[in-house]
């Protein structure tokens, strides 16, 4: 480890289990030395393993619905006041569709599931900036990232409204990267990661199929869990300060490639 987060702060939300992309963020961060605190919705602690990291990460939970601005704001008065300090860096990688988990499609959307959807995945990480922002919690040189999927840019069966959802999120990390950099040089950028086999990827239907093609796709093969936690991690550090409102694709070379070898053969067997 190179100790690229010590002294610094943070919030890590959406760490359900040791699957979650956030879990093994929050492993790296802390082998980095960073010190954190974290979140997640109040069902998933009930749900999930969340204590067992926070033993390991000598830290709290603390729940909170990132829908709810009021959630939101004890989140962070509860952060600063563990940490003693206001905070380097903050994880958005929140996702959940009711439609998808109930199966339905572009044809046949439930809207009051569709504005969950957003809310929950998208919104949020606006809520979580314009709280922040209101309330004075980001250092200077702050670093906050959302973790996205490149359905925001394709069209992929079964990733139903979700898809909109991802679109939302990597325009808001533009447009409050923008209100960010100016007044504070914080930098907001989104990572769009391959498939990973975690509770919400293992939701959409097919999961498997795209999980093999984008695999078959990648001339480096699908990006995992820790290999997503370590470049996260430089997003973090203050070796990619420059780096703002962009959508960084994290998928072994996925979004640049038409089709491969591998996919032409599996089509002709
Ligand atoms: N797994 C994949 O294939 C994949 C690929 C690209 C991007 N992503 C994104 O990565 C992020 C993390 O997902 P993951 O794959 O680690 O799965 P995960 O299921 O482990 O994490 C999703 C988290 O969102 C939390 N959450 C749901 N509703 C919430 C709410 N109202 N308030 C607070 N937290 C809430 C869940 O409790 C869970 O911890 C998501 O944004 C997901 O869309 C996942």
């Amino acid at each position: 480890m190179y100790n690229l987060l010590k002294g610094k702060r943070g919030i890590i939300t959406g760490a359900l289990d040791e699957n979650s992309i956030a879990w093994k963020i929050a492993e790296r961060a802390q082998a980095e030395g960073a010190t954190f605190t974290l979140t997640n919705a109040p069902v998933a602690l009930r749900m999930g393993k969340i204590n067992a990291l926070a033993e390991a990460c000598n830290t709290i939970v603390i729940p909170a619905d990132a829908t709810s601005v009021a959630d939101i704001e004890k989140l962070y008065e509860e952060s600063e006041a563990h940490l003693g300090g206001k905070i380097d860096f903050l994880l958005h990688s929140i996702g959940m569709s009711p439609n998808v988990r109930k199966g339905r499609n572009h044809g046949n959307l439930n809207y009051d599931w569709f504005q969950k959807s957003l809310d929950i995945s998208a919104i949020s990480f606006h809520k979580m900036m314009q709280v922040g922002e209101q309330k004075g919690i980001f250092n200077d040189e702050a670093s906050i990232v959302g973790l996205s999927y490149i359905a925001a840019q394709r069209t992929f069966p079964d990733y139903g409204d979700m898809a909109e959802a991802k679109a939302l999120l990597e325009s808001i990390a533009r447009s409050y990267g923008y209100r960010l950099g100016k007044a504070q040089k914080i930098r907001v950028n989104t990572v769009s990661q391959s498939p990973t086999p975690t509770t919400a990827g293992t939701g959409v239907s097919g999961f498997d199929a795209f999980l093999s093609y984008a695999e078959k796709t990648s001339p480096l093969g699908n990006a995992s869990a820790d290999e997503c936690a370590d470049f996260v991690i430089s997003l973090f550090s203050d070796l990619t300060k420059k780096i703002t409102m962009q959508n960084l694709y994290h998928d072994g070379g996925f979004s640049s490639v038409g089709i491969s070898p591998e996919v032409v053969e599996a089509m002709q067997s």
